[in-house]
């Protein structure tokens, strides 16, 4: 079923939303690492949180989505009924700045795909609810158009800081949409 909604979805995702090719990144990184307990900062309409969700119906896990427009998260919520994960999802609608330290954790995965200029921050507030052997991943770190450069001052901060703590072993896929992937190794 969710299988079939993304294929008769595909092409139609229009709302800053992941490439396919991030969707299946992410659906990887969760399946063959068994994570269970993943953290969205920026829902949107719900694309990424469907490829998740995806997995995490393989390893039995939940995902915990935050979106700030109200009718993008109205979307969202929608397009999760559709594709049959609402089961799976707490879409959470609001600021994730106001909303982040309600949130215990801990946390396998964390995909920050929100405010750009907050991405260091955001790494910083949640890296202690990472587990170890968990995954922090970040989206439109890199542009993977013809300029290829990272994409604001912000992001540049943010990845040269994950790039540069030892106990972070981060690498950067430039083929879609320029996904960061840093493990915890302690
Ligand atoms: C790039 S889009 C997310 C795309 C989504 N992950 C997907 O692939 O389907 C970024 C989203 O983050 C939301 N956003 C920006 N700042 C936010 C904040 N402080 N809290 C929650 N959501 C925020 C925006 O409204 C926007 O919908």
């Amino acid at each position: 079923m969710i299988r079939d909604f993304l294929e008769k979805r595909a092409g139609t995702w229009h709302e800053h939303n992941i490439p396919e090719y991030d969707g299946k990144i992410l659906y990887d990184i969760i399946v063959e690492n068994n994570y269970t307990r993943i953290l969205e900062i920026g829902t949107s309409s719900g694309h990424s949180g469907i490829w998740m969700a995806w997995a995490l119906s393989k390893t039995n896990g939940r995902l915990i989505t935050i979106e700030i427009n109200e009718g993008r998260y109205q979307k969202a919520v929608s397009n999760f009924r559709e594709a049959g994960v609402s089961d799976i999802i707490d879409a959470i609608s609001g600021n994730a700045h106001n909303i982040l330290d309600e949130l215990e954790g801990p946390f396998d995965l964390i995909f920050c795909d929100a405010d750009k200029d907050f991405y260091k921050q955001y790494f910083t507030d949640l890296y202690p609810r990472l587990v170890k052997g968990g995954c922090y991943t970040a989206h439109n770190v890199y542009d993977t158009s013809p300029k290829r450069q990272f994409k604001s001052n912000g992001i540049t901060e943010f990845y040269q800081y994950v790039k540069s703590l030892d106990y972070m072993e981060t690498t950067l896929d430039e083929s879609a949409g320029g996904l960061s992937i840093s493990y915890k190794k302690y």
